[in-house]
């Protein structure tokens, strides 16, 4: 394409020699000096012209050429030739009406120029020429003719035009790469980016380019970049590779594969870095979670060959204890009673018993003993342990519950279960300073999507029952963390801890199905998240407790306290069957009465916690104050204070969760008559 165009119209410059005023006319002297003069000028002028390194070219009215420079005739292949004299038509046959146009307008007076013109070449090709054209004056003012400058310039067009195309190719690449791509100045302030990386980061392109590329970067990895970019200006490197992170506008880290390399100025001064920025977040999470599923793997395989090991032992253990036991039970009837042997015996037999029982637990870790499990509700374990616990930790250790309603069945050995919160209500216990602090007990149901695996390997996605026990104690170090589970590993002194507990808590949830996840930090206290797979929509079987088979009285009187006349009249019955003698009353007052008819005729009372009138810890008061051995079963609805406190008071006692079960009566019945009256008691 041409810019063409015409200048506003000179006014005619005249060109007027100086006059000499000093020369006389018709002084033939100086007449010829004066034009000896005038040659001279005009030589320099013609040689001015000749060697001027730009096309140059002065035509007269009718086109004829007065004079060219070299440059002119070079250009237009005319070099050698006389061309003072042709005309425009004669040294280009074949020119252009639009030139004849720019001629005329010239030669009437106006300057026309173009900024970049082509002419086409006979072989096809375009020469790009810049051109102007401008009239000469006479002495008398008259147009005299044009001069044309012109300047091939057909090799800066094509290197602005590549210019142009790769600059154009750089945009085009910068829009559409699915990769971020970004021009950071020396300083870091980003001089360019595309929409990818916008979208990687959350800013617009506006937000971007107003700040530099350390205020996206995550703090952490802020000084590892700077260094890099040090590193790049001292050109110690000429470009590196780094994974890092930076801060999305949303506030979230995202990881980034960046790439940089610098570009230098010819003048060995940097001009910017260029950088690829490839999203990789997606793939960091799942080698992370790679990473904790092979260490979760790990840890299944080592808990694995303990279990397989310990088991081994374990029953090797058992059919040795038999043998000592055995043999020892032998020889201490031989030796008969009250012989010093027999004595010494009795101390083999005690830790027999002992090693038996750590066998035992032994046993629990490694055994799946999945068959003894029932449909049942969490919960009423969960209150009776807590019951249990309540009494045997100090009154310093305070335990609040927390149980979501609604909550749904799960496949349970409610034994195990009990023993299961019991380990770790007393591993928390252990934990606290001084012996106080608070345990939290929460059930809730939740629901695992398919990456349940990242929480343990052993759970899926589905429905659990997570139980969590959470103490408030001095927490763990990722050290203890990573073997609290394996059998035998204790941090409490010698004598203070077998490292059997957690091993037993591990086994138990395995053969449930389940898992344990722990989380824990120095200072921090510790919880552990029990999960136990819901049974959803299964009829809900009422909880057990107790052995199976149910021990039995041998006639014993039995005094039971319930307001409530059916309840009270159920459990008479169920009384009678396992073989007690049972009144029932339905107040605190009649029973008063009852038992002041006949105050030793009474072998233990059950009474209900909350009635009319007199309540149950004060009906056991008022009894105690007669007879303190007398063994008392409180019964009540979930938890409770006063329940916790009745429960650590001296004497044979204990505490119901309501309802219970005629086993769950049974066992406490038969343990509180068959416990020896305690130390504390006066008439013991
Ligand atoms: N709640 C907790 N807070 C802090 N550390 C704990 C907690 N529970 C367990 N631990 C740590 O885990 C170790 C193992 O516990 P585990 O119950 O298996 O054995 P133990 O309590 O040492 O002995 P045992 O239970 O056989 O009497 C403990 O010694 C203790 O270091
Ligand atoms: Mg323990």
């Amino acid at each position: 394409m041409s810019e063409c165009s015409a200048a506003p119209k000179e006014p005619p410059r005249q060109w007027r020699p100086e006059p000499d005023a000093a020369l006389p006319a018709g002084d033939t002297t100086e007449l010829n000096r004066t034009r000896l003069a005038l040659a001279a000028n005009q030589t320099l002028l013609h040689q001015f012209v000749q060697h001027t390194p730009a096309a140059v070219a002065m035509f007269d009215t009718q086109m004829r050429c007065l004079q060219a420079s070299d440059r002119w005739l070079t250009d237009y292949g005319l070099a050698g030739r006389n061309i003072v004299g042709l005309s425009c038509h004669e040294m280009f046959p074949g020119l252009p009406d639009r030139w004849k146009e720019v001629y005329h307008h010239v030669l009437a007076g106006a300057i026309e120029q173009c900024e970049r013109d082509p002419i086409p070449r006979g072989d096809g090709s375009v020469e790009w020429v810049q051109w102007e054209a401008r009239p000469w004056h006479k002495p008398d003012g008259g147009i005299g003719g044009l001069i044309l400058f012109t300047q091939f310039i057909t090799e800066r067009i094509h290197i602005e035009e590549a210019l142009r195309l790769s600059q154009d190719k750089f945009r085009s690449a910068m829009q559409h790469s699915p990769i971020g791509m970004a021009v950071v100045g020396p300083d870091g302030r980003w001089l360019e980016v595309n929409p990818a990386l916008c979208k990687i980061v959350g800013y617009s392109r506006g937000e971007l380019l107003v700040t530099n590329f350390q205020s996206i970067t995550h703090p952490d990895d802020r000084e590892a970049g700077l260094h890099s970019v040090r590193q790049m200006l001292d050109r110690q490197i000429e470009n590196y590779q780094v994974e890092k992170r930076y801060l999305h506008k949303a506030g979230h880290v995202i990881w980034v594969q960046l790439n940089v390399s610098l570009a230098w100025n010819p003048d060995g001064t940097p001009r910017h870095f260029v950088a690829q920025i490839q999203n990789i977040t997606e793939r960091k999470r799942a080698e992370e979670q790679r990473k904790k599923l092979e260490e979760q793997l790990r840890k299944a395989q080592k808990m694995e060959a303990l279990g397989t090991l310990a088991g081994g032992t374990a029953h090797e253990f058992n059919n040795i204890l038999g043998i000592i036991m055995g043999y020892s039970d032998l020889a201490k009837m031989e030796v008969g009673e009250g012989h010093r042997i027999g004595r010494h015996l009795e101390e083999v037999l005690k830790a027999s018993q002992r090693a038996k029982e750590i066998v035992q637990q032994i046993l629990t870790f490694t055994r799946q003993q999945k068959d003894q499990r029932k449909l049942m509700l969490l919960h009423p374990i969960v209150a009776d342990a807590v019951k249990l616990v309540g009494a045997t930790l100090p009154e310093k250790v305070e335990i609040v519950t927390d149980i979501a309603p609604g909550a749904s069945s799960i496949l349970g050995n409610p034994t195990q279960i009990h023993q299961v919160l019991l380990n770790l209500c007393t591993n928390a216990w252990h934990a606290m300073k001084n012996g106080a602090g608070l345990i939290r007990i929460t059930q809730r149901t939740v629901t695992l999507d398919e990456t349940a695996w990242a929480l343990h390997p052993a759970l899926h996605a589905g429905p659990y029952e997570r139980l969590s026990i959470e103490d408030n104690g001095k927490g763990m170090d990722a050290a203890t963390l990573a073997r609290i589970f394996e059998p035998f590993f204790t941090t409490k002194g010698p004598g203070k801890g077998t490292g059997l507990g957690l091993a037993v808590v591990h086994g138990i949830l395995q053969a449930h199905d389940g898992a344990v996840v722990v989380q824990s930090q120095p200072g921090q206290g510790t919880t552990f998240h029990l999960y136990f797979p819901a049974e959803l929509g299964a009829p809900v079987i009422p909880v057990r407790t107790g052995p199976a088979s149910m021990p039995a009285g041998a006639g014993q009187h039995i005094l039971l306290v319930d307001d409530e006349a059916a309840l009270a009249q159920a459990a008479v019955l169920s009384l009678e069957r396992l073989g007690y003698r049972a009144t029932g009353v339905h107040s605190a007052a009649e029973a008063l009465t009852v038992f002041h008819q006949q105050p030793g005729g009474i072998d233990l009372v059950i009474t209900d916690l909350t009635m009319p009138g007199m309540n149950g810890t004060d009906l056991a008061e008022a009894l105690h104050q007669v007879r303190p051995e007398l063994p008392i079963i409180m019964a009540s609805g979930f938890g409770g204070l006063r329940t916790a406190h009745f429960a650590r008071g001296p004497g044979r006692r204990t505490v119901l969760q309501k309802p219970f079960t005629t086993e769950v009566l049974a066992c406490a019945v038969h343990q509180l008559l068959s416990e020896a009256p305690r130390a504390n008691d006066p008439e013991a």
